[in-house]
């Protein structure tokens, strides 16, 4: 059904320097797990096998962390320490890791329409790792596979916002059909608030058809000077029913500072049982 994922990757990370001035910002760990992992692990879940990572120079330990490392497995085979190796060995024996390269860093749109051709024609989600996601059921893009089952369109993951947030996000306007779905009308990417459609953001989670690719073609650069995912769904609204949906969990907002230290704090509890 839904058997890609999309990862762009190719981002400089510049809100960690100097953490990210050599090592991509996908590898910051969130406690023991590099971040991108958790977008992996969250796709599987999802029953997803293929993981579309579109990349940059620079980004090469990415694809070394989705293989195996063998003087390491080698080195603590049959010690206590091989535990810690179990959750990467699932991840790498579930999935299949395909990788391009952006070459230059002109938008989320760029990235995903650089990743074109690792999808193909079919429906794909799209994971920013940035944005990891914590939920006690279902991980979010579980819930939007499940969802596309029935509906076949494409989706945006959207939560509610301050109103002097809503210029760090995308923002949809919408014909709400329940509590957590919504027909989308409009989207607009970064608005000020007074031209925000809504004070719902799109989060780090989509479902998209393969028709977004012909409208991302069409698109110029939109908000930061930059080709916008949210332009192109907002195009794609004209051809194709798009849904928001309000998912079940938490967000953490890892591209920054605080955001990151959340969820290091939220994962750490986790860890623990506390
Ligand atoms: C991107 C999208 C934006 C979305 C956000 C979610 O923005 O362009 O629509 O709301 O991710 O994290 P970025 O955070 O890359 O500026």
């Amino acid at each position: 059904m839904i058997d890609k994922c999309l990862f762009p990757a190719a981002g400089y990370g510049t809100r960690f320097l100097p953490a990210t001035k050599v090592m991509p910002k996908e590898m910051l760990p969130i406690c023991t797990k590099p971040l991108i992992q958790y977008g992996v692990e969250e796709a599987i879940e999802a029953g997803i096998h293929t993981m579309a990572i579109v990349t940059g120079r620079g980004k090469r330990t990415l694809e070394d962390h989705f293989d195996i490392s063998y003087e390491l497995e080698h080195q603590i085979r049959g010690t206590t320490k091989e535990k810690h190796l179990a959750d990467i060995r699932n991840v790498i024996d579930k999935s299949r890791f395909v990788y391009t390269r952006q070459r230059e860093i002109k938008g989320l749109g760029h990235a995903v329409l650089t990743g074109r051709h690792l999808i193909g024609k079919e429906a794909f989600a799209v994971i920013l790792a940035d944005d990891l996601c914590v939920s006690k059921g279902d991980s979010v893009v579980k819930q939007m596979v499940e969802l596309y089952k029935r509906e076949r369109c494409s989706i945006v993951a959207v939560m509610e916002v301050a109103p002097n947030e809503i210029i760090s996000y995308g923002s949809i306007a919408g014909d709400w059909i329940d509590d957590n779905l919504a027909v989308v009308r409009e989207m607009v990417e970064k608005p000020t608030p007074d031209k925000a459609p809504s004070n719902f953001a799109v989060i780090g989670r989509y479902i998209l058809t393969p028709r977004i690719f012909e409208t991302l073609e069409k698109q110029s650069a939109g908000a930061n000077g930059e080709i916008q995912l949210t332009d192109a769904i907002n195009a794609l609204i004209k051809e194709e029913k798009v849904l928001a949906y309000r998912f079940s969990g938490i967000r953490y907002d890892c591209g920054n500072l605080d955001g990151f230290v959340a969820a290091t704090n939220a994962i750490y509890k986790q860890m623990k049982g506390l």
